[in-house]
């Protein structure tokens, strides 16, 4: 599709080339050494291409207009005016030759060229200007924050477009006066994580202008990607860019499961650590209420589940959705099997106590619970995707690698899933690290984009503020600050805040969001300009309107005056109302950055990512043999009786208890009259 804006700009400077290659033309007939030593120092003084290219451009046009006017006015001097009309246009200067036409125009030239050279525009937001007023240095006192130039990032980036080898990737986050800015909080001394926070409404480009972008500069320097692609967008267009890369590519798709590869949580978690933080993320992200007695009660029963599920039963029956399955089991044939288990040694002996604490007391509450919370895997599609160990997280750490993990719209109801899967994905990472001296063999980049959709990762404040030196970099995008309050607390949010040195605001105007955009890019000194109009006694009203500056007027009886004054660089409302292709960007130890919000496809490799891009998933991943859920056959009996409950409900909801903890048999209770 063309893109209009751009056509237009592609043909004034076409057009703008073209006159003045002509115009220059004798400039560089005449003196080809200068011309081009003027170029080559352009040329040396900026390596970004375009920028130095509208420089050159603009010296060139300056000096051919401004050296042709002079040439014109010194023919015009000398003929009297009567000029052939080619003449006029400069056909023939010789710029050597003597007389006012040639003096003029070599004086035009000059002239010309190093105003062209100097011309800037008019500065709204750059290192001198704050809302295009002038900033102070000589007064701290008013406030010492100004927008960073290229020389104030110097020490945190690299600049122009991500290419291939070390120091061309980083964190893209925009552009400054045309060059691509490239963060890497890492080059600074000490080294700061390349952790970033990226906050924008919705249609403020987080994934065209900084995911998309992200991706590729990462791919440049060969880290392995990790994307939360909401879509499956993403995919389509970058897997088969990776996979030209060497990339190995693994979707985790729990939009479409046919294309997609499977990873079982029950099998994945290892240890006692793992299987508490299991349970506790699928069942606190799944429930309003995170805390209080019911929820550990649930996480308990869980954790029971999955002991049990893992070691008593085939690996094909031992998923998620079979802890909902026995969930629905007799109590007594659950406890049947837990107790043979345990004593004939499978069952380890914090499987068999979580179980003896979640039937100890309210039982029937936790089931119902329970089967809520996990009730997410009813789903076929997603009962699939979770019965099978397919996918090994370590392998990112290990070699390039790239996983999509594809969520529908709206899934909202994933976040246990996904908290869970990301908090293995770490968790492998970091032990993987742990075997290979404390670093993974090859850094892993977590982009993960629609951010509050994952939900709470357990130890996810640990993580990202020990994962610089083990090669993790994560990047998290939000549509608003708050999300991150509401799924972390206030606490917790504010800690994985600062541990994120780059933090980006795209546009928007939520309100917390904006507020604390405003406040961490402070207040700087600029000079300020006020105006007083004094009313001499005699000044008639008529005298007011005719000396008035819409008449052209004098400034009689006006004095302005020049102070210094505190401004914000934004305020709330200027951030809420920012230009739509703006951005502005905190880094830590540097000057806060107002850039020109940079999209995927302005990047030199877009030509051959869209070439390459795949069409639908189907082309990315192949659909996989249908995938059958097994589950643990339903144990014969009785169906469990109702006097049972009667009797617990008059003990107060709870299993009367036997003096060793266990629940009473019911023949017991019958001998003691209950
Ligand atoms: N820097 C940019 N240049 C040109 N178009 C952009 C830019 N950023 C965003 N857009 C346009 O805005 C659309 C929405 O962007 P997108 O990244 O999907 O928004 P978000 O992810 O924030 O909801 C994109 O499809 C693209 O057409
Ligand atoms: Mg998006």
């Amino acid at each position: 599709m063309f893109n209009k804006n751009r056509l237009l700009r592609a043909a004034v400077f076409a057009v703008a080339a073209l006159l003045a290659a002509r115009l220059a033309l004798p400039l560089v007939e005449a003196y080809p050494l200068g011309a081009g030593v003027l170029l080559l120092a352009v040329a040396a003084g900026r390596k970004d291409r375009l920028n130095s290219l509208r420089v050159i451009l603009g010296a060139a046009l300056g000096a051919a207009l401004f050296g042709w006017a002079g040439h014109a006015l010194g023919q015009l001097a000398g003929s009297r005016g009567s000029l052939a009309p080619l003449a006029w246009l400069g056909w023939g200067w010789d710029v050597k030759a003597d007389g006012w036409p040639a003096v003029l125009g070599r004086a035009g030239l000059v002239l010309g060229a190093f105003s062209g050279l100097t011309y800037k525009g008019k500065a709204v937001h750059d290192e001198r200007h704050v809302h295009g007023l002038e900033v102070a240095a000589g007064s701290p006192e008013k406030g010492t924050r100004r927008w960073a130039g290229e020389s104030d990032l110097a020490h945190v980036a690299e600049f122009g477009p991500p290419r291939e080898g070390r120091f061309g990737g980083g964190t893209i986050v925009g552009k400054l006066k045309g060059r691509i800015v490239r963060l890497y909080p890492d080059k600074c001394r000490p080294p700061l994580p390349q952790h970033a926070c990226v906050v924008a409404g919705t249609g403020a480009g987080k994934t065209y202008s900084f995911v998309i972008p992200n991706a590729i500069a990462a791919a440049c320097e060969g880290e392995s990607l990790v994307l939360t692609d909401p879509k499956g967008e993403l995919a389509c267009l970058l897997a088969p860019w990776l996979k030209s890369k060497g990339y190995k590519v693994y979707v985790f798709n729990l939009a479409y499961p046919q294309w997609s590869s499977c990873w079982n949580p029950v099998l994945e978690a290892r240890d006692d650590e793992e299987i508490t933080a299991f349970a506790t993320a699928i069942v606190q992200n799944a429930a309003a209420d995170r805390s209080g007695y019911f929820v550990m009660k649930e996480i308990q029963l869980l954790k029971a589940l999955t002991y049990l599920l893992r070691c008593d039963f085939p690996p094909e029956q031992a998923h998620l959705r079979s802890a909902l399955s026995l969930l629905s089991w007799p109590q007594e044939a659950l406890d049947e099997r837990f107790e043979r288990a345990y004593r004939e040694g499978r069952l380890p002996q914090e499987g068999y106590e979580e179980w003896r604490g979640a039937v100890s007391s309210n039982y029937d509450n936790a089931v119902s619970g329970l089967s809520a919370k996990i009730n997410v895997v009813r789903a076929e599609g997603v009962a699939k995707l979770l019965s099978r160990h397919e996918i090994d997280l370590s392998v990112l750490g290990r070699e390039r690698a790239a996983l999509f993990c594809v969520l529908p719209i709206g899934s909202g109801h994933l976040k246990p899933v996904l908290a869970t899967f990301y908090y293995f994905f770490f968790k492998r990472l970091y032990q993987l690290a742990a075997e290979c001296g404390g670093r993974l063999p090859n850094p892993t980049r977590f982009i993960l984009d629609e951010f509050a959709n994952v939900g709470e990762i357990p130890g996810f404040v640990e993580v990202i503020s020990t994962a610089r030196s083990l090669g993790v970099r994560i990047q998290f995008v939000l549509q608003g600050l708050k999300q991150l309050t509401d799924i972390y607390g206030f606490a917790e949010a504010e800690a994985v805040m600062s541990n994120c040195p780059i933090q980006t605001f795209l546009g928007g105007d939520d309100a917390t969001t904006t507020k604390y955009f405003s406040q961490r890019l402070g207040d700087a000194a600029v000079w300020a300009t006020s105006e007083r109009v004094s009313r001499r006694a005699a000044a008639s009203a008529a005298w007011e309107f005719l000396n008035s500056p819409a008449l052209g007027g004098g400034r009689a009886g006006r004095t302005e005056t020049k102070s210094v004054v505190r401004r914000p660089l934004m305020t709330s409302e200027e951030l809420a109302g920012m230009d739509p292709m703006a951005a502005v960007c905190l880094v830590r130890w540097a000057l806060p950055v107002y850039l020109t919000k940079v999209g995927w496809e302005e990047l030199p490799q877009a030509r051959e990512i869209r070439a390459l891009a795949a069409r639908s998933l189907s082309e990315v991943c192949p659909a996989r043999p249908d995938v059958k859920v097994e589950l643990p056959p339903v144990p014969e009996g009785p169906p469990p009786e109702p006097k049972k409950r009667d009797r617990q409900e008059r003990h107060g909801g709870r299993p009367p208890l036997a003096p060793g903890g266990g629940a009473v048999e019911d023949a017991e209770l019958e001998e003691l009259g209950i």
